[in-house]
């Protein structure tokens, strides 16, 4: 994996009303750790197949380092990175992804949820995903039962969930549970009263329906329930490896569930290629104005480009 010296990307909140968000996902950086036969004695066989002989063509060191360029270019406020960003969970890639993290930005500008392949198979909290704790806290409380966890920045309150679970050979779906969906509600009860934009982090997508079975979160309709009954401003999320927009109706009103693409994939004969989205958010009496601009890698250029902006108007419940 190659980390170039480039200073971090991002910059301090400008004003309490206004935040530049860009949500990034699904980086499948694979480490250089030597894999031992020891290692991929268990499911990770399988995801280190797929990487010789078809995600490694895909997501490509090149991408990253274009991307880094294109953060560094626009300084994004804070950065949210909605999981799977190794390809087999080892110690090694955690580790690894925890020193890339830092050159993107400091934790308190970086925000994490994980994925279902940055917990490929069971693994200790203290030998994988605890190198990655300072960007999934405010309170210094972390941990598989910490989820989820919220920060505030500027105008937005960001909740993060863990949806990545250890699944059976060929399934990637991921459950978030009863407890992280009582501390969900709670959280959006308390946000929601101090007049917060209430973003939610999470790998999987979460509305029935999205993707294929296999790959479903198995607690979908319940997340959706305690979105429906206590608000939301916006849902992003990752995993899918293609754009996916979503709604979610909460007693009439619409709310945004906006799945964003692989930040690293390489142009595919499908026509995928990596995208990375920015949300310049900006509060108003009752609501927030959000311009969302999709950024999309261009292989001949070597760099991100704008493809597209959606305007949007988010009223608060
Ligand atoms: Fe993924
Ligand atoms: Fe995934």
């Amino acid at each position: 994996m190659k980390t170039p010296k480039i200073q971090p990307k991002t910059k301090g909140t400008s004003s309490p009303d206004r935040l530049l968000l860009a949500h990034l996902s699904d980086l499948h950086m694979m480490g250089q750790e030597e894999f031992h036969i020891r290692l991929l004695l268990n499911q990770r066989i399988l995801g280190y197949l797929s990487w010789r002989l078809k995600r490694g063509r895909h997501h490509q060191a090149r991408v990253l380092d274009a991307l880094l360029e294109d953060l560094e270019r626009i300084h994004p406020h804070h950065i949210a990175i909605t999981g799977d960003l190794t390809h087999l969970g080892t110690q090694g890639e955690c580790v690894e992804t925890s020193t890339w993290m830092e050159r993107v930005g400091s934790p308190h500008d970086v925000t994490v949820v994980p994925g279902n392949h940055d917990t490929y198979v069971r693994e200790l909290w203290e030998r994988t995903l605890i190198h990655w704790a300072p960007f999934m806290t405010d309170n210094g409380q972390h941990g598989p039962s910490a989820f989820p966890f919220l920060r505030i920045r500027g105008p937005v309150a960001l909740i993060g969930l863990s949806s990545a679970r250890p699944t059976p050979p060929f399934f990637a779906t991921g459950r978030l549970g009863s407890p992280q969906l009582e501390r969900l509600a709670k959280f959006l009860i308390e946000t929601g009263r101090q007049g917060l934009m209430r973003v939610i982090l999470i790998h999987h997508p979460p509305v029935p329906g999205s993707i294929t079975w296999r790959k479903r979160l198995v607690d979908g309709q319940e997340f959706c329930h305690v979105i429906q009954r206590h608000g939301a401003e916006l849902v992003l999320h990752g995993h899918a490896h293609t754009p996916l927009f979503r709604e979610i109706d909460a007693h009439g009103k619409r709310i945004p569930v906006i799945g964003v693409p692989s930040a690293s994939c390489m142009p595919s004969i499908q026509g995928e290629t990596a995208q990375y989205h920015l949300f310049k958010i900006r509060k108003k009496a009752g609501g927030c104005e959000v311009l969302l601009v999709i950024r999309g890698y261009d292989p001949s250029m070597n760099r991100f480009l704008d493809i597209e902006k959606k305007a949007m108007v988010i009223p608060f419940s």
